[in-house]
């Protein structure tokens, strides 16, 4: 991996438990890919795991070993990428706090992703207490009109809305700039954010007349659509999921919950594959889905059997996932693999802050 030339790609995720299907299909397959033609830094994003949720943080370190085993499972391979943990690369944490000195307020205000995810956690703070949240939305409400701004501009005077949920663009610059990445996987939702690491880039550079940190383009891997057991967007806070290693029972009773066709009530009756999440699923793990869909259009095949043959099909690949899992689990993998990787992070991280520090005249 040393002395090549190849580009750098940087990614993170956050440390929240098991990972999903969702996760694995739109993010960690191409993480596996990417390995062999990037130098690629891969790390448990623990730091950002707090912007959103500093309350309860009793699971961290154990969620970041279960996301390394989850990941190595699935074949990413520590001898191929640097694996790590943000927290133990206290660089990190200083790269934040200087891009801050050059990251315009109005930027981070700006961020569309700020306002919608502060009213998703507004929501879920108060979930289950509708009778306070009403009370809260109407004071906020109230002081809205009083102010004569909207209820958003409330959400922001709220003790939720914390300093280091709005700069969290500004970390998530610092994991990117810090290792000079060229190109980072991330999701459309991410984009905002790698937009920004870009301005603070280019602003950077501009103001200490150097060209020392790199403008990182999105890396855009086409990903197909992995619905949830309901068929909305497959998210643990929907609790529609699908792990990577489901237990054979766990896996049975999810595939029979999992929405099919409404209007496919009898065995023989023509189904409609196109918003059926068993077929969504066949063709991402039955070589022969287009047999099936026409099975299923002419009703030629009932859900059940149709249902039956995923469960088989799926089963294969997640028992193999869980017993990578159990070896690297009984193994303490995780922990060997985040410390020596954090030994090529740290040292990568230091020479970029010394040339960043030296720009400042620190
Ligand atoms: N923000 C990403 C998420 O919440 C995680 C992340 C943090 C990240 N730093 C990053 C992703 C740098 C890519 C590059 O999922």
């Amino acid at each position: 991996m040393e002395n090549t030339k190849r580009p750098i790609v940087v990614s993170g995720m956050r440390p929240t438990g098991r990972l999903h299907l969702g996760n694995y299909w739109g993010a960690l397959r191409n993480w596996v890919e990417l390995q062999d033609k990037y130098d690629c830094y891969f790390f448990v994003a623990d730091w950002h795991a707090l912007t959103t949720a500093h309350e309860e943080t009793g699971a961290l370190r154990d969620n970041a070993r279960l996301l390394v085993a989850d990941w190595l499972a699935a074949g990413v391979d520590p001898e191929k990428c640097v694996i790590f943990r943000q927290s133990d690369i206290k660089a990190h944490a200083e790269l934040y706090m200087l891009l801050g000195m050059v990251t315009p307020v109005s930027w981070l205000l700006r961020n569309p992703t700020f306002k919608e995810q502060l009213q998703e956690l507004y929501k879920q703070k108060y979930k289950g207490q509708e009778d306070k949240m009403k009370k809260a939305e109407g004071v906020l409400k109230q002081l809205a009109e009083a102010h004569g701004h909207d209820a958003d501009e409330l959400a922001l005077q709220s003790d939720m809305a914390v300093y280091g949920f709005l700069g969290y663009p500004v970390l998530m610059a610092a994991d990117i700039l810090m290792y000079g990445a060229q190109r980072v996987p991330v999701g459309r939702d991410q984009l905002p954010h790698l937009e920004l690491a870009r301005d603070m880039a280019r602003r950077f550079n501009h103001t200490v007349k150097q060209e020392i940190l790199t403008e990182p383009e999105p890396l855009m891997t086409s990903s197909p659509l992995v619905p949830g057991l309901d068929g909305r967007k497959m998210s643990k806070s929907y609790g529609n999921t699908l792990e990577l290693g489901e237990e054979p029972k766990a896996l049975e009773a999810k595939v029979r919950k999992m929405f099919t066709d409404p209007l496919k009530i009898k065995q023989d009756d023509k189904g409609h594959p196109e918003g059926c999440v068993v077929f969504a699923f066949h063709k991402l793990y039955n070589p022969g889905w287009a047999q099936r869909e026409t099975e299923c259009r002419e009703g030629k095949i009932g859900c059940g059997a149709c249902k039956k043959q995923l469960v088989e099909l799926m089963g294969a690949p997640m028992a193999e996932q869980r017993a990578r899992r159990q070896a690297i689990e009984a193994g303490n993998r995780a922990d060997e693999i985040l410390a020596a990787g954090g030994k090529k992070a740290a040292a990568r991280a230091e020479e970029m802050m010394a040339r960043v520090r030296a720009a400042f005249r620190l």
